[in-house]
């Protein structure tokens, strides 16, 4: 009989150990809504959303139904071979809910697919060998998208990243000087490591592209002042250099509008998306104008199974519950709330050092309360105990030190007040030196 520790055995036995030690490595038999169905017979709040895949709720009906509908006519399309109904769709669906100019995709798999897409793009179309990224930012794990990722240092261990790639700082709001405005001064620093790096390393003439998560993700969850993108989309148009948006991420609704791109009112001159793009079904998507794409001559780029016929049937349905169900305003509303509550646990518990989020994309630092300094160590208990207690919340930060709370836009305020119980209560055990913790 499978039990939790028949599983986590098995695991260790055939799975590669690189994939096999993720937290919390929880035996499920199955995911409905906010919640998975654990093998110990529980239910859990999932408060990470599969890592911000399942937006519209673990195995919505209707994108079951579209699921299950598209397998009795294709199981594969290789797109050029043949083309189908619900790629066309998809794309035409895209071309509407994404800023006005970005209209034409190539079809992947996976996050760091549409991001290689991207890099790969944007040097084809300028014919420029350089690309500038910023430190903390995650975009993949293929070796181009982790060349241009810094998030953490052991995912670029023993390999040489691809050359041509610059990198300056994320917005750091933080760091702003007590007095001075927090959104001039990130833009003015962003203006002096741009000019930095243009007259010591590398001139702009050379430059393809920047590439930036517009939210920092896996590096933390920080959120840049507009004014700082802003500034960086003037700044690439004054040097003709492209700027890419990785919304694989903050896409799909996450940040309360379809992308953030939206949100902060900056379009990008490509963007890469995936994760909730098909609630769980793998698709990428590299998007840019009809222009760009022109110049990405046929055959320079390709995949066997991108664009699949069953994903893309669960992308259109994704996009149809986001709608149906009004998802976008839920996700500002429900993170409005989360938020409020947990500017209250902050005040309460010393712990918490920052909390950072736009919509319902949520980062909650935690600190050592005597030193001030990120606990990466305390926070892995915390996760720990709250999952104990029925909640799964994820971590990110470069030193694990942020709590990732990225609940399914579908999360009610119910949901939320039980989660963030749970929360407080393990901090609260946490103060009083709970044997567990
Ligand atoms: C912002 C961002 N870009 C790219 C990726 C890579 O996506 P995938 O894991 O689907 O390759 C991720 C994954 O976490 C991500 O968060």
């Amino acid at each position: 009989m499978s039990t939790p520790e028949s599983f986590l055995k098995r695991m260790n036995r055939h799975l590669a150990p690189t994939m096999a030690k993720d937290f919390p490595n929880l035996p499920v038999i199955g995911e409905e809504g906010c919640y998975y169905l654990g093998l110990d017979g529980r239910k859990y709040l999932d408060f990470t959303s599969g890592i911000a895949v399942t937006n519209v709720g673990h195995r919505h009906p209707k994108v079951v139904e579209a699921i299950k509908a598209a397998a009795d006519r294709f199981l594969h399309g290789p797109m050029g071979v043949i083309v189908y109904e619900s790629a066309l769709k998809l794309a035409e669906e895209l071309a509407r809910i994404l800023p006005d100019g970005l209209d034409t995709f190539f079809f992947g798999n996976s996050g760091t697919e549409a991001v290689e897409g991207a890099i790969k793009l944007a040097k084809h179309a300028t014919g420029k060998p350089c690309v500038v990224s910023f430190t903390g930012c995650f975009h993949g794990r293929t070796l181009g998208a982790l060349s241009v990722s810094t998030s953490k240092s052991k995912y670029r261990k023993h390999l040489h990243a691809v050359s041509g790639v610059y990198q300056i700082p994320y917005a750091d709001p933080r760091k702003c000087p007590p007095g001075q405005d927090v959104a001039a001064w990130c833009a003015e620093e962003l203006e002096r490591n741009l000019e930095r790096l243009f007259h010591h390393q590398v001139s702009p003439e050379e430059i393809a592209c920047v590439i930036l998560e517009p939210v920092l993700g896996e590096g933390g969850y920080i959120v840049p002042p507009r004014q700082w993108l802003v500034r960086l989309r003037e700044i690439c148009d004054r040097h003709g250099i492209l700027l890419v948006f990785d919304e694989v991420q903050t896409g799909f609704g996450r940040t309360g509008q379809w992308f953030a791109a939206q949100t902060f009112g900056v379009t990008p001159d490509i963007m890469a998306i995936a994760k909730g793009i098909a609630s769980g079904l793998p698709l990428g998507v590299t998007a840019a104008s009809r222009e760009l794409m022109r110049k990405w001559t046929p055959g320079a780029h390709a995949t066997t199974f991108g664009g699949n016929p069953i994903a893309c049937e669960a992308a259109l349905a994704t996009i149809r519950v986001i709608e149906e169900e009004n998802l976008l305003a839920r996700c500002r509303q429900m993170g409005a709330y989360a938020r409020e509550k947990l500017d209250e646990l902050r005040k309460k518990h010393a712990r918490i050092g920052d909390v950072r989020s736009v919509g319902l994309m949520i980062g909650i630092e935690i600190i050592d309360p005597t030193t001030g300094e990120p606990d990466g160590e305390t926070l892995l208990k915390i996760l720990h105990r709250c999952a104990d207690y029925g909640v799964l919340f994820y971590l990110c930060g470069n030193r694990g030190e942020v709590i990732r709370m990225i609940p399914p836009l579908t999360v009610t305020r119910d949901q939320i007040d039980e989660g963030l119980k749970v929360l407080d209560r393990v901090l609260a055990e946490l103060d009083n030196g709970h044997p567990v913790l």
